[in-house]
C-alpha cells in the first residue's frame, strides 16, 4: 500500500493503475475512520481492482465554531486499518497541499445546499462539493463511495456528478450502526457517558416513524410529530429538524406514497451535532 501527500504522486500511481486496465475505486474520508468507513472501503475493494481512500480534514466545509482544530485525527492508526483492508492507495494530503492560499473558485450545491444541513452549515455543503470534485480531479476514479449515514451529502454529490459531467459512478452505502442504534461517527468520541446514552434517541425517534409507518400512519406531519415528541423525551437533546422527505430531491412530502422516502433528523447533544436517517416504507 503507497502512502501519498502530493497531488502529483497520486496522479502518477492512479495513471499507472489505470493504464492497466485497472477499475479504480475513491473512497473519500475525514479519517477518524470507524466501522462505517470501513464497510464503504470494503464495497469498493468488492467491486474495483485499485481502491484509493483519501483522509483529509476538510477545512472548507467546516464552519467558525464547528470544531475543525478539535476534530480527531490519527492517521498512523487510519493507515494501519486501511492496509488490513488490502487498500492500494492512502492519499493523506495537507490543507495547504490541496488548496493554493489564494484559492478563489468553488463549487455551489445549488438548492440542496441551504435546506436541512445547509440551513444550519451554510458553507458545508458548498465545502464538500468543492472538496469532492478536487478529489474525483485528482484520482480520476471509475467509482466513487459514500455513506447513507450523511444522506443530503449523498443526495448533493449525485448531482454534483450528474450536473457536473463528472466521469465518475456514485455508489451509496447504507449506515453502519453500534449495537445500540446509533449511527457511527467520528464525532462520538467527544460525547460524555449520559450524552452518550442520551444520543440513541436519534435512531429511537427514526424506529418509530418507521413503525408508524409500516402500521398504516401516511401523514407525513404525523410521522414527524412522532419523531419530535420522541426527541422532546429526551432532556439531554435539542432538536434541529425532523421531518419527511422525497429521498431524492429532499423536499418535504405530505403523505408517504410510491416515491421511496426517507425521514430525516438532526440534534444538538451535548457538543455534538448528529444527524441520521431512515428509509420510510408506507405499510
Ligand atoms: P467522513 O465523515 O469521514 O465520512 C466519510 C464517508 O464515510 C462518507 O461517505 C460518510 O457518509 C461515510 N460514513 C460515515 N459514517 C458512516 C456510517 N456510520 N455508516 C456508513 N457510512 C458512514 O463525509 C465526509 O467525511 C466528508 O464530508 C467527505 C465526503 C470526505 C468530504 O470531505
Amino acid at each position: 500500500m503507497e502512502l501519498l501527500s502530493s497531488k502529483e504522486e497520486v496522479r502518477q500511481a492512479v495513471g499507472a493503475a489505470r493504464r492497466e486496465s485497472k477499475r479504480v475505486a475513491l473512497v473519500p474520508t475525514m479519517g477518524a475512520l470507524h466501522e462505517g468507513h470501513l464497510s464503504l472501503v470494503r464495497a469498493a475493494c468488492s467491486r474495483a481492482d485499485y481502491v484509493a481512500v483519501s483522509v483529509f480534514v476538510n477545512p472548507t466545509q467546516f464552519g467558525p465554531s464547528e470544531g475543525f482544530a478539535a476534530y480527531p485525527r490519527d492517521l498512523d492508526r487510519d493507515v494501519d486499518f486501511l492496509r488490513a483492508e488490502g487498500v492500494d492507495l492512502v492519499f493523506a494530503p495537507s490543507p495547504e497541499e490541496v488548496y493554493a492560499p489564494d484559492a478563489q473558485v468553488t463549487v455551489d450545491p445549488g438548492p440542496l445546499g441551504s435546506v436541512w444541513e445547509g440551513a444550519s452549515r451554510p458553507t458545508h455543503l458548498r465545502g464538500v462539493c468543492t472538496v469532492v470534485t478536487k478529489l474525483l480531479s485528482i484520482v480520476s476514479a471509475d467509482l466513487a463511495f459514500f455513506g447513507e449515514k450523511d444522506y443530503q451529502q449523498l443526495q448533493v454529490v449525485r448531482l454534483l456528478v450528474r450536473d457536473l459531467d463528472l466521469p465518475v459512478k456514485v455508489v451509496g452505502a447504507p449506515t453502519v450502526r453500534e449495537a445500540d442504534g446509533l449511527a457511527m461517527s467520528s464525532r462520538s468520541v467527544h460525547l460524555a457517558g449520559h450524552e452518550r446514552a442520551a444520543a440513541t434517541v436519534l435512531y429511537a425517534a427514526l424506529r418509530t416513524a418507521e413503525t408508524l409507518a409500516l402500521d398504516g400512519e401516511r401523514d407525513a406531519k404525523e410521522l414527524a410529530a412522532a419523531m419530535r415528541g420522541c426527541v422532546a423525551a429526551e432532556p439531554a437533546a435539542t432538536l434541529d429538524y425532523a421531518a419527511v422527505v422525497d429521498a431524492e430531491t429532499l423536499v418535504e412530502i405530505e403523505e408517504l406514497g410510491s416515491a421511496p422516502a426517507r425521514a430525516i433528523i438532526a440534534a444538538r447533544v451535548g457538543p455534538v451535532r448528529l444527524i441520521d436517517n431512515i428509509a420510510l416504507v408506507a405499510g
